[in-house]
């Protein structure tokens, strides 16, 4: 069963909306109790964005380089189309979706995934007649009511690409490889585990065996793979208990159980995935937790998870779910999303270091109202700049505080325009490394700025650009 929240209980349970009772305490005054988020999500902060930045930047490049458009669908969908979708009877759908009925008793769910809402696209806006297959690029926040742990969190963040009207499997290794990449890029080592649970013929025959095997050991089973036996038998597979873990090794294998069309469309992933050089497992255990999956699975484990348990990434093909969420064809269908959350950690983890695309190279500083004014209109100027970037802090009067932040910001230059450079028609220039500062012409700020930036690219970033050595104080 779908787990419903009503608005009321919701409101009351997760301190996101209080009630009139909440917000007025026993002595009939408002509750200044601080409002935190809530549990299992939380704030990226502007120190932390440049990790979740670069991710995006290489999902960007991915998706252009193979021809994937972005598409971007509601966070809030019919519930209908997850029971349907990914299933009534899988985790994700019956323990751990956001469902409640909104005001109208519409029944609303936040989405836990975006393939369904993808295709519910392609559906909807009669793409079955353009050229096939529609290839789409997503990213954005997902929402799952999951126990919150390190790598599980109840709002998290993907993106995803799905192509969706072709059968070839070319498709299949081309979409392994695109995911593969965006993690190498990002300077992460991952292996691709890869499996085929074939159609649904293969995998009723599969799913039998596999309760044959598993009711003969179901005494050794955990509890809750005891319940997947009647209710979704494929799942105990990737069950992280001892127990059922110490049972998979002697299990039916599905590979056994494919047909020879079935057979065929793997051999030729597996053909490619070789010829592409990827390093990839056949794993017979992966099975996915989502239904709606067909032939190809696979996922992407860094190489130092050994058991998969923070899966960075992961997908297949789902030939079947064009037709089970209304298109008028079957159209066949492949695609996969990458965890953001998990990918960031990962590159804390293992240190990448990430430059910060936003680090301003110059600050303008100013002493006096008159500079001040200059150089608001200098800084409209040189902000268009796309070369280099600059910072300011007008709302500063103290030079000594404007050159604080100019360190803390750790700029290469700093242009300082006092009152006596205002008369002049000059502004100062400060390597800020050497401290060190020469007198120019306002006019020629851009130029020089430029110069002096190329020297620095030129000589290395520890040699200032050489300058008549003028010391100033800083106050
Ligand atoms: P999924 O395996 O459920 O697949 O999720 C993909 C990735 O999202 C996971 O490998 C993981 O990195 C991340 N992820 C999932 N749940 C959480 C969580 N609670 N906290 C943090 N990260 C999480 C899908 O969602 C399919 N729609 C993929 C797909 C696309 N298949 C075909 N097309």
């Amino acid at each position: 069963m779908v787990k419903k929240v009503t608005p009321k209980n919701n409101s009351a349970k997760s301190g996101l909306i209080k009630t009139e009772e909440d917000k007025i305490n026993k002595r009939g005054r408002r509750s200044t109790r601080e409002i935190v988020t809530v549990t299992g999500m939380r704030d990226i902060l502007p120190q932390d964005q440049r990790y979740w930045h670069a991710v995006k930047k290489v999902a960007e490049k991915i998706a252009a380089d193979y021809g994937y458009g972005l598409i971007d669908t509601p966070v809030l969908e019919p519930v209908d189309l997850f029971v349907r979708g990914v299933g009534k009877q899988t985790e994700v759908v019956e323990k751990e979706m956001f469902a409640f009925k909104d005001q109208a008793g519409d029944e609303l769910a936040l989405r836990p995934e975006a393939t369904a809402s993808v295709v519910r696209a392609y559906v909807q806006h009669g793409m079955l007649n353009q050229s096939q297959p529609v290839k789409f690029f997503y990213q954005g926040p997902m929402f799952r009511h999951e126990k919150p742990q390190s790598g599980r969190h109840r709002q998290f963040f993907q993106f995803g690409f799905e192509a969706i009207g072709e059968a070839n499997p070319a498709l299949d290794a081309q979409l392994i490889l695109m995911g593969w990449n965006s993690l190498n890029e990002l300077g992460i080592e991952s292996v691709i585990q890869v499996n085929s649970i074939g159609c649904p013929n293969c995998r009723d025959n599969y799913r039998k065996e596999l309760v044959k095997y598993y009711r003969s050991k179901s005494k050794l089973l955990c509890e809750n793979c005891r319940k997947r036996l009647t209710t979704n038998p494929l799942r105990i597979l990737d069950c992280k208990e001892e127990e059922c873990q110490k049972l998979k090794d002697e299990s039916p294998q599905v590979l056994d159980y494919l047909d020879d069309d079935c057979k065929k469309h793997f051999m030729k992933v597996i053909e490619y995935l070789d010829e592409l050089d990827l390093p990839y497992v056949l794993n017979p255990f992966i099975v996915r937790g989502l239904d709606y999956y067909t032939k190809t699975i696979f996922e992407y484990w860094s190489t130092d998870d050994q058991e998969g348990k923070n899966a960075l990434g992961g997908g297949g093909r789902y030939d079947g779910l064009v037709k089970l969420l209304g298109g008028r064809e079957e159209t066949p269908a492949c695609g996969l999303a990458m965890g953001l959350d998990r990918i960031v950690a990962k590159m804390r983890e293992i240190d990448l270091e990430i430059k910060d695309e936003f680090q301003p190279d110059v600050f303008i500083a100013q002493i006096g109202e008159a500079a001040k004014k200059k150089v608001m209109v200098l800084y409209e100027k040189l902000r268009q700049c796309e070369d280099f970037r600059v910072a300011q802090a007008f709302y500063k009067d103290s030079l000594k505080n404007q050159l604080d932040l100019a360190n803390k910001l750790k700029v290469k230059l700093t242009l300082i325009l006092g009152q006596k450079e205002f008369g002049d028609g000059t502004i100062l220039i400060r390597d800020m490394e050497g401290g060190i500062q020469e007198e120019i012409n306002f006019s020629r700020a851009e130029q020089e700025i430029r110069k002096r930036l190329l020297k620095y690219k030129e000589n290395g970033a520890n040699v200032p650009p050489e300058t008549n050595k003028l010391k100033i104080d800083n106050n």
